[in-house]
């Protein structure tokens, strides 16, 4: 072969690589424990803590077991707690949601109780309620009526707010059901309670491990509200109308399979954007971990950087205290 010449390399990229901390310095992308929002769930006349075992490290809580938990987030530094509630008595319309002194509503009363100043949201939504696990009220033809349960999550949202609950998470994806609860909380004197709204919700496969977690009644799927996975332009719109209609974050869940929604909600949205990273993106690292396919801390990192690099300030993970632990280990 003849020479090759190669001009000199004046542009190295790698120059910023080298070193552990170069690579810190220039990181464009860093999480904090305050980003990071833990999903709990409270089970109504549970005796001792239960590991989930679709999701293992994740438990269904007792009143001690969630207050246990709730402290140790709080002394890792998360953002807040997400608490889900699963009732011992559903019915067709879900009418435990509303109960003043059911399982969410208490579930909320114990984690502030447990820690005042730590935000927490309450997840509304009827599918842990109703005897059919769908989100809302059914039609006479089997259908979920979204003008029906409206009112519905407009009662359920008072009295998690009366029970304490800093935010909600109006997760049901039924339509105008953000200006519902905006106008129903402020007619009842929570014109501070933040409103967290998921907007573009998939009708997703990775949310199989969440039937277990809060015993989901459901048969059939949630394709005739929650979004289509083929469809991004749609989620412009659902986050367009949860802004108008008062909306004070907007989320996008799942994550990793729908960062380019993420980064396209960022650019449309002027309120903070949080990415749920559901119970299958946690289940499929924890279990490759385990087969020993994966490095678990190393995976479970990238997953909630990418979140955040796409566009996510908030990320609501099982992760959340693990993740700020580890996060202080860094710093410290
Ligand atoms: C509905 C709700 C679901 C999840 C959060 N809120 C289930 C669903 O829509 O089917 C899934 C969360 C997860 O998979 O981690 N209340």
């Amino acid at each position: 072969m003849a020479d090759i010449s190669i001009d000199p390399i004046v542009q190295r990229p790698r120059r910023l690589r080298r070193t552990p901390a170069i690579r810190r310095m220039v990181a464009e992308t860093r999480l904090d424990p305050a980003d990071l929002v833990l999903p709990m769930f409270a089970v109504e006349g549970l005796t001792e803590p239960r590991e989930i075992a679709t999701m293992p490290g994740v438990w269904q809580h007792t009143k001690e077991s969630l207050q246990k938990a709730v402290h140790d987030a709080a002394d890792a530094g998360v953002g807040a707690v997400m608490l889900f509630g699963t009732p011992l008595e559903r019915d067709p319309i879900g009418s435990q949601a509303w109960n003043p002194h059911g399982i969410l509503a208490n579930a909320v009363r114990w984690a502030v109780e447990a820690e005042p100043e730590l935000p927490v949201i309450a997840d509304v939504c009827l599918d842990e309620f109703t005897d059919h696990g769908h989100c809302g009220v059914l039609a006479p033809d089997g259908t979920v009526d979204n003008d029906a349960t409206l009112p519905l999550y407009a009662k359920m949202s008072v009295v998690l707010a009366d029970a304490g609950a800093a935010m909600l998470g109006p997760s049901g994806m039924m339509d105008g059901q953000i200006a519902v609860i905006r106008k129903a909380l402020d007619d009842a004197g929570h014109t501070d309670t933040v409103l967290m709204a998921y907007s573009a919700k998939y009708a997703s496969g990775f949310f199989g491990p969440f039937r277990e977690a809060v015993d989901s009644q459901l048969k059939g799927d949630r394709r005739a509200y929650q979004q289509d996975p083929a469809n991004a332009i749609e989620s412009l719109r659902e986050i367009e109308l949860d802004l108008e209609q008062g909306a004070d974050f907007v989320m996008v869940k799942p994550a990793m399979a729908y960062l380019d929604v993420l980064a396209a909600a960022r650019a449309i949205s002027n309120v903070p954007v949080a990415a749920y990273v559901v119970s299958g993106e946690y289940s499929m690292i924890e279990f490759a971990a385990r087969a020993g396919a994966l490095d678990r801390k190393r995976c479970i990192m990238e997953a909630l950087t990418s979140a955040k690099r796409a566009g996510a300030s908030t990320i609501v993970t099982y992760w959340a205290t693990e993740v700020a632990t580890w996060l202080n280990e860094v710093r410290s």
